[in-house]
């Protein structure tokens, strides 16, 4: 492995040198194509104010579009060679240019490196997160509006409650989505800065074109002070990890009742067959395996942020503790989307089983209906309340009668759904 810093007189001990790269330049993998990128616009700044001279710059910006080619098509493969990825552009630059590759981190250093190819990462994984929560809300929007009439139990302490309908649940996961969507945008233009030009934390004695760069790279602004770009280590990982937690945790709440609802107590749903596997003792078996890891995937992506949430205990300035940051980022921001990736395909092909739903639905659950009758025709709640209570009372209704007269606004007789649609079409389709 060739050091960039190393200085000669000193010896190299593999093992030590193996515990200080761990696994990083393997993850670097992750960020590589955005350090590629940022490097070019670093350079583009140095040739801007004089460091590099034009031709420098034109071999440099060509055998980074070459190195990207390279690393597209698996004919330039980043590992164990290479310290980090940062090392491995610097090297192959130096390698194939001479001196222009020697000159490109003038003004920069890793530190500052790691975080603007981890926040172009960043960016464009909340723009696949909003995107995909976007698609999301999008099938339940359409299976609220095509299911109005399907009536289904509504629980409160899994306990059979009220008559609600399977458009009900549906919208439920559809504002949720909306929401969560909304979070993934809103956490994108937080993160939107551009820490590019702090180098270690302090700034450099050069005017870097930090103006030219944060443009060139599509930033919304410049990240201004190099002790807060080192701040926001960290920080901004574990913005993006609850923006994508907001979303695994409704998930988490959907897959859960699908395993109820899957069951033959409940019986309320078919899976498609793809997502269920067999037993390898129990020739009986169809178990809802995917919907399983769907439930648990929330907690990759929770845990992930409470990892990132240690590491980050330190006092301010680099430190290399936050090379850890990477680990449960990359799998926890992986582990989420993917997890998610499969939503839309699940929900628009899950079955309801309608005689199951209708079979769940008893006398009782029309109490409350009854109740709010009387009460609005005069008699006090409370008392309406008690009269309700009363079994000899629960003449069988039907739930269509009792889904239409859920009037309030949301409720099964009025669900708003175009209050939801026009959320929805308000997300620009971004990138
Ligand atoms: N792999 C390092 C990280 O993720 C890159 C920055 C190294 N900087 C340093 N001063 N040693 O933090």
């Amino acid at each position: 492995m060739s050091l960039l810093w190393q200085k000669g007189g000193v010896e190299v001990d593999a093992r030590i040198q193996a515990f200080l790269a761990g696994d990083d330049v393997l993850l670097d993998r992750e960020f590589f194509l955005h350090d590629i990128e940022a490097s070019r616009a670093h350079a583009r700044g140095l040739a801007a104010i004089g460091i590099l001279p034009q031709d420098e710059f034109d071999g440099i910006d060509r055998e980074l579009t070459a190195l990207a080619n390279a690393y597209g098509d698996g004919t330039f493969v980043l590992d164990a060679r290479y310290e980090d990825g940062h090392s491995a552009i610097e090297d192959v630059l130096t390698e194939r240019l001479g001196d222009a590759g020697r000159r490109i981190h003038t003004g920069r250093s890793r530190n500052d490196q790691v975080l603007v190819a981890t926040r172009l990462w960043l960016r464009s994984k909340m723009d696949e997160l909003a995107a995909r929560c976007v698609e999301i809300a999008s099938v339940a929007l359409a299976r609220a509006d095509a299911e109005r009439d399907i009536a289904m139990p509504g629980y409160t302490h899994l306990q059979r409650a009220v008559v609600s309908s399977t458009a009900h649940w549906w919208a439920g996961f559809a504002e949720a989505f909306i929401d969560n969507a909304q979070r993934a945008t809103q956490t994108r233009d937080w993160l939107d800065a551009n820490p590019l030009g702090t180098a270690a934390g302090y700034g450099v004695n050069l005017p870097l074109a930090r103006d030219a760069t944060t443009s060139d790279l599509g930033f919304a602004r410049l990240q201004v002070n190099p002790a807060y770009a080192q701040l926001s280590r960290g920080k901004f990982e574990i913005a993006a990890l609850e923006a994508i937690g907001s979303a695994t945790m409704d998930l988490r709440r959907m897959a859960w009742d699908l395993s109820l609802f899957t069951t033959a107590e409940f019986g309320f749903v078919a899976l498609p067959a793809r997502y269920t596997t067999g037993s390898s003792i129990m020739p009986n078996k169809r178990n809802p395996d995917v919907v399983e890891l769907l439930r648990a995937s929330h907690a990759v992506v929770s845990a992930a942020r409470a990892e990132i949430d240690q590491v980050v205990a330190l006092p301010s300035g680099y430190h290399r503790d936050l090379q850890f940051t990477k680990g449960p980022l990359v799998r926890g921001v992986g582990h989420g989307l993917r997890a998610l990736a499969l939503l839309p395909d699940l929900m628009a092909s899950l079955e309801w089983k309608r005689e199951a739903l209708a079979a769940a639905l008893d006398p009782s659950m029309y109490a409350t209906d009854l109740a709010i009758e009387l009460a609005r025709d005069g008699m006090p709640f409370r008392q309406a309340y008690r009269e309700a209570a009363d079994p000899a009372r629960w003449a069988a209704r039907d739930p269509a009668t009792s889904l239409a007269a859920r009037i309030s606004p949301g409720g099964a007789g009025d669900l708003r759904l175009e209050t939801l649609r026009a959320r929805l079409d308000a997300f620009p389709a971004r990138r």
